[in-house]
């Protein structure tokens, strides 16, 4: 292969390169990966409505989240284990999020420290992405860790409080090493298992479920932190629980399904934006992830009302294929694929982007408000 040119092309590199029960854990989707593969269909589904001669001086991809001004609107997705990929794990994507200007979402389940990353010579503006755990203490100990090591903001991931249905990591065996320790969960309570009586459920008699978080759990843990601290939520697709999450206090919305990985036949994270938008009008800020692999897709997600995009996979396939190095190339290909696309739709800044730039505006039933000619 010529050098990779996009998103994709690291894909196809890293499927070459990796191990098939590290393949299966990085690539798969929940159950029968309906969810994973409609994240990447639908941006790829909308058309985009081009609008020439319009003035591009000045155009510029920065924008403000929670007070904070981002470079771009890409941002590292919290994804578990880097060093499976890469024998620099976390550090290499700190490296690559640094001489990029990205936020990176580090994942409570990484095999490097957030002190480890915030002691870098140039450390990248680092968020912390975090599970409800049993004991709601452990869960603030945790948050005040990841702050008190520079942390900028929270983001508590609601949409797993089990695992899905992984059969693709049952059929390849795949498990994690002993090698690779969580290091920000040591020494916290697990949850109280017990084994279930003969007979009776795996999962509902197992106790597991009595330590899943609630809304209670959120309005608690942002009574605990710091009014400054940007607490967002990670995993929500429905309307009706944006507008609870209004309620509870918190900053922002990361409208997700993890990536296809829990709950298959979901819907898209492309389709579920618009009514999470219209329910959030503007009071929060919205983020979406789910299939994001171009620069049209980056366009898309803020003209259905995000205000930037995460990314999962595609961080871990340039990982593999050449550690802090490609990532960074990845992460300029996408944002140049934004710009070309922000130019070629006649958008100046992050701003300009609406559904105006959608053909037909209210593309496939989406409900979008459009501008007038
Ligand atoms: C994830 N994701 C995830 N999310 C999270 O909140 N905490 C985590 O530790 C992980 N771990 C993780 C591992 C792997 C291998 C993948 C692929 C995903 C979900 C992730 O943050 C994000 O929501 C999706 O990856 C976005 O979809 P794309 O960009 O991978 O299509």
């Amino acid at each position: 292969m010529t050098d990779p040119l996009c998103a994709q092309d690291y894909a196809d590199l890293a499927g070459k390169r990796l191990e098939p029960a590290i393949r299966s854990w990085l690539d798969s989707g929940g159950a029968d990966a309906h969810t994973a593969r409609a994240n990447l269909d639908a941006w790829r589904a909308l058309r985009l409505r081009s609008h020439v001669l319009r003035p591009l001086s000045d155009a510029h991809t920065r924008l403000t989240l929670c007070g904070q001004t981002l470079a771009h609107p890409i941002l590292i997705a919290p994804t578990a284990w880097h060093g499976l990929v890469h024998p620099d794990g976390e550090t290499a994507t700190a490296l690559a999020a640094a001489a990029t200007g990205t936020s990176y979402i580090l994942s409570a389940q990484s095999g490097t420290a957030i002190e480890t990353l915030s002691a870098l010579p140039q450390p990248p503006l680092l968020w912390f992405q975090l599970y409800a755990q049993a004991c709601r203490e452990d869960t603030l100990a945790l948050a005040s860790r990841a702050l008190q090591a520079g942390a900028r903001a929270l983001v508590l991931t609601v949409d797993a409080p089990v695992n899905g249905v992984r059969n693709a990591e049952q059929r390849s065996g795949f498990r994690v090493p002993d090698t690779l320790r969580a290091v920000h969960l040591e020494g916290l309570s697990p949850p109280a298992a017990r084994p279930a009586a003969p007979g009776g459920s795996p999962l509902f008699d197992s106790g597991l479920l009595d330590a899943a978080p609630t809304w209670d759990d959120v309005t608690w843990l942002r009574h605990h932190l710091p009014d400054d601290t940007p607490l967002w939520l990670k995993g929500v697709l429905d309307a009706q629980d944006a507008r609870r999450a209004l309620g509870c206090g918190i900053d922002g919305l990361i409208v997700s399904n993890h990536g296809g990985r829990c709950l298959d036949t979901l819907p898209s994270t492309c389709e579920a934006l618009p009514a999470v938008a219209r329910a959030v009008a503007n009071r929060i800020p919205l983020l979406v992830d789910g299939g994001i692999r171009r620069g049209t897709d980056i366009l898309k997600a803020l003209a259905l009302g995000a205000r930037g995009v995460l990314i999962g996979r595609p961080v871990l396939h340039a990982l593999t294929a050449g550690g802090a190095p490609a990532l960074a190339h990845l992460i300029q290909v996408l944002r140049g694929e934004l710009e070309v696309a922000m130019a070629l739709t006649g958008c100046r800044t992050l701003a300009d982007i609406s559904a105006d730039v959608l053909w037909p505006p209210d593309a496939r039933g989406l409900g979008l408000e459009v501008p007038k000619e």
